[in-house]
């Protein structure tokens, strides 16, 4: 039975990625900060599943994980960076702390598990990570400057290292969400667009979506129809136009 590991399965995105391994036969190991949280995930999900409490802006907490993830006596096949914070406001407006923690979630925990997770998959010659970005890291705008820096980063991360695996049958993809009903924006009060919009995405869309995607072998995945639409328009822009 493969073994997945997932960063945040308590909460939108990625409760749907633990829903979705769980029925297709994976063994999960759960990362996310609270440990009964955990265990009632793992109590509802089929099949004998692993918890792991820790905060992953915590180092000494980050470490357990990277050391689950090097196991190589319990091989992770598929490692889903998912966990995240929003944080709202001008970024000289934000409170730092928040912006930090964000920074280390988005950055530092998906460059020390990739990094950790990666020698064993190379060796084996199998497995994947998919690290979870945002549409708004390739798009121009206006908010949520230091958000879109760490999603920028993860998805530029995750282009180099997937060129970098290109001899090898080991996977990484960059899944770039647009707005998808959550619980991100109760929890960091972000505007949000009207929810009548079309703009929504349910998260076991963008799920389904990423794991088609990567079965495909592509490097990123965009949900929704609108969403493409765009992204295919910004790959078209001449470089000097184009946000990226
Ligand atoms: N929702 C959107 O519109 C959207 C759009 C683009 C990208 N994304 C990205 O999608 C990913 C998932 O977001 P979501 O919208 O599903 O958020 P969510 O519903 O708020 O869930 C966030 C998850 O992250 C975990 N988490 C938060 N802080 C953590 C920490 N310090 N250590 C370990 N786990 C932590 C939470 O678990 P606990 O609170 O139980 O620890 C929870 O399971 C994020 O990377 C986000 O940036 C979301």
């Amino acid at each position: 039975m493969p073994t997945a590991l997932v960063t945040g399965p308590t909460a939108g995105i990625g409760a749907a990625f633990a829903r979705r391994l769980a029925s297709d036969g994976y063994r999960l190991v759960l990362v996310a900060r609270y440990e009964q949280t955990l265990k009632e995930l793992a109590a509802e999900l089929d099949g004998d599943h692993e918890v792991l409490a820790a905060d992953l802006t915590d180092p000494v907490a980050r470490q357990r994980v990277e050391n689950r993830l090097a196991d190589q006596d319990a091989p992770v096949d598929l490692l889903v960076n998912n966990a995240g914070i929003g944080a709202v406001g001008r970024f000289w407006e934000a409170d730092p702390d928040v912006l930090l923690a964000q920074y280390e979630l988005g950055t530092t925990a998906v460059l020390r598990l990739t990094r950790a997770v990666l020698p064993g998959m190379v060796a084996r010659d199998r497995g994947a990570v998919i690290n979870v970005a945002s549409f708004g890291a390739l798009l121009p705008g206006r908010n949520g400057a230091a958000y879109t820096a760490s999603k920028s980063y993860v998805v530029s991360l995750t282009d180099r290292i997937a060129a970098e695996l290109q001899d090898t049958r080991v996977s990484v993809i960059a899944v770039c969400p647009g707005w998808t009903r959550t619980e991100l924006h109760r929890r960091s009060g972000n505007d949000c667009p009207d929810p009548e919009s079309g703009w929504w995405l349910d998260a076991d869309a963008v799920v389904d979506q990423a794991l088609a995607d990567l079965a495909k072998g592509r490097t990123r995945s965009v949900a929704g129809s609108r969403y493409r639409l765009v992204y295919r328009a910004t790959l078209l822009l001449p470089r000097g136009l184009s946000p990226r």
